[in-house]
């Protein structure tokens, strides 16, 4: 029953005929989406990845055809040749671009059938569950809504190509099989059959092997790559993701962030519409910290962080008192006209404080006078002061944390952030690009007992701070040349300027507690590279998933993701990962534990 393409060949997507085609003939191919049969009529949507065509079989013109249409069902796939006919007036459909139009069949050719897929593929259907959706993914992707972002991404790829081929840039692809480089998650790792006992790591980014690109001379490095890291997910993680990744030789950070506001720029401008207006505002970590309560600022809407710790070293509040007493810090928020949230509401946010380690959420309304059950702690005189350096008015909630500056800022700022998207503060279609600077280099991990790479080992300290790293005192005090480029509150980009002088770069392994034999153990071939002329470089590099999906306006990276990940990292369509076969353990030199 079923037929070949012999002699028919397609000649316009489903997507593509206009009221201007009346009257041609015409070959379309794709799959049924409907079919709906109506006095005599049979009327069949046909799709394919452009869009839907209405194709209309006649009995009285073709009764074979039409026979045959009848045992049409959804997501069957055929090909059909005809003529357009333009719709009457009264029957134009204005929500599709073919909408004007319809073919009136003349040829219909079966090529294959469907079962009846696990759910219906019409868009306005979006009750599937995900599982289903990523199971039966190369039938999600056949969803319109669906399929529009991947179109989107790969558009978003082919700007991203043309505007850096135009500023002098080289695609250079980099080893997939490679030793492990640290960018703090845990790696993938892949055993050699041939030096058994050895093992490669999948790269978590081209770090070095980009930066030894440009000790090659091979200046303006960039790559659509692959990248992998074995951590916890969540919505805007995978464990295999894209980077946009550059690298320049003989720059400065200015000119990074020039080439990477111009990408921007044409990202927004051609995929968009939007004209972003570089230079974007760049705000220190540390301002970020005081305002933000987070290194990735979202500054479309208020509710901004303010110290009050010297204001409370007259309250007689106990537990902000001690906080204080021990170096801790009080911080607030105006919550602008929300004194209206219910007390279950509250609780709610405190428990959100909880989440990242505060120990209670104080919270005060404005009714002519404080509503709180600490206001009793708080004479007269200092609620003005309070409520003048908050800008309280009736109407208005504070809401004060006080514990280390890290847990106070890290809880304020998230709650900052929920209450802004909860409370639909954000504005929509708003788009805030900002650089963030002057982060730390080095961090003190607790667990690890001494201080770790902020951003990465390679990344280069300031000049001036250069002098700090010489006691252990002062390493916590030394910036990085480094940068993130942060949209709409997400990190979708960072990179830096690397440590291009032997000397030093042997001088940070030293301060993260790497040994001399280690350090030549693991990145003896960078060492000794920077012995051979490397030149002053920097680079970049951004979270391509991420990017695409605040592009296209999708909730989670996977949805711009032909195939990804489950959240327990496995893929949902083939089931990896799987098990082995015992003799493929044998050939790697492996054997299971359990
Ligand atoms: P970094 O580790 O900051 O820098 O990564 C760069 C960007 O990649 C994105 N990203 C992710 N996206 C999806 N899933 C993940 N699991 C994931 N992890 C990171 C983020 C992030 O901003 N080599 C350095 C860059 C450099 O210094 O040039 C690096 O990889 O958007
Ligand atoms: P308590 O007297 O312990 O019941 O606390 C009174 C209020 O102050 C409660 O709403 C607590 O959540 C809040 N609170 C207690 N400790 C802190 C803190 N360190 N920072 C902010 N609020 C706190």
């Amino acid at each position: 029953m079923f037929e070949s393409l012999t002699g028919l060949k397609r000649s316009h997507s489903c997507g593509e005929l206009r009221a201007r085609d009346a009257g041609a003939e015409v070959v379309l191919m794709g799959w049924v989406q409907r079919r709906r049969d109506h006095g005599g009529l049979i009327f069949v949507d046909l799709r394919d990845r452009e869009g839907l065509t209405q194709v209309v079989f006649n009995p009285e013109v073709n009764p074979d055809e039409h026979n045959k249409a009848g045992v049409l069902r959804d997501e069957w796939v055929i090909a059909i040749r005809g003529v357009v006919n333009p719709r009457p007036p009264d029957m134009v459909n204005p929500q599709l671009g073919t909408g004007e139009i319809e073919v009136l069949v003349e040829e219909l050719r079966l090529l294959n059938a469907s079962r009846t897929p696990p759910f219906q593929l019409e868009d306005y259907r979006v009750d599937i569950s995900e599982a289903l959706r990523l199971k039966y993914r190369y039938l999600d992707l056949r969803r319109p809504s669906v399929m529009k972002n991947i179109l989107f991404r790969h558009q978003a790829a082919q700007v991203t190509r043309k505007f850096l081929n135009h500023q002098g840039f080289i695609e250079v692809e980099t080893p997939i099989l490679t030793k492990s480089t640290p960018e703090g998650a845990r790696d993938y790792l892949v055993p050699s059959r041939v030096m058994q006992g050895h093992f490669f790591a999948l790269p978590q980014s081209p770090q070095l092997f980009k930066q030894l690109l440009m000790m090659s001379g091979l200046d303006r490095y960039y790559q659509l790559c692959r990248c992998f890291r074995d951590e916890d997910l969540r919505a805007d993680r995978q464990p295999e993701f894209t980077q946009i990744d550059l690298e320049m030789a003989f720059i400065t950070e200015e000119d990074i962030m020039g080439v990477v506001e111009g990408l921007m720029a044409a990202l927004f401008q051609e995929l968009k519409g939007v004209a972003l207006e570089p230079p974007f505002p760049r705000l220190t970590y540390q301002e970020c910290m005081d305002r933000f309560g987070l290194d990735r600022p979202d500054p479309r809407f208020g509710l901004e962080l303010k110290e009050v710790t010297d204001l409370i070293r007259e309250s007689e509040f106990r537990q902000f008192r001690q906080v204080v007493d021990q170096g801790g810090i009080v911080k607030a928020v105006n919550g602008n006209g929300l004194a209206k949230l219910s007390r279950k509401e509250l609780d709610d946010l405190t428990g959100l404080a909880g989440v990242y380690g505060a120990r209670g959420l104080a919270w005060v309304k404005m009714h002519e006078d404080w509503q709180s059950p600490i206001a009793k702690f708080f004479p007269p005189g200092l609620k003005q002061a309070i409520n003048e350096h908050l800008q309280a008015r009736e109407g208005d909630i504070l809401f004060f944390i006080a514990d280390i500056p890290q847990v106070a800022n890290t809880a304020l700022g998230q709650l900052r952030v929920h209450l802004g998207q909860r409370e639909g503060l954000i504005p929509e279609d708003t788009f805030s690009m900002v650089w963030v600077t002057d982060f730390p280099l080095l961090e003190y991990d607790r667990d690890e007992g001494r201080f770790v790479a902020v951003h990465h080992p390679f990344t280069a300290p300031k000049e001036e701070d250069i002098p700090l790293l010489a006691s252990p005192e002062t390493l916590g005090q030394v910036r990085a040349r480094a940068y993130d480029l942060v949209l709409n509150g997400q990190e979708i980009g960072g990179g830096s300027i690397r440590n291009w002088r032997r000397d030093l770069q042997e001088k940070l392994f030293q301060v993260l507690g790497l040994a001399p034999a280690e350090a030549e153990e693991k990145f003896g071939f960078l060492l000794e590279a920077l012995e051979y002329g490397a030149p002053p470089h920097g680079g970049v590099a951004f979270g391509f998933d991420r990017l695409a999906a605040i592009l296209c306006g999708a909730k989670s990276i996977r949805e711009v993701i032909a195939f990804p990940k489950t959240q327990k990292a496995g893929c949902p369509v083939t089931q990896a990962p799987s098990k082995v076969e015992p003799e493929q353990l044998l050939e790697l030199g492996l054997r299971l534990e359990k």
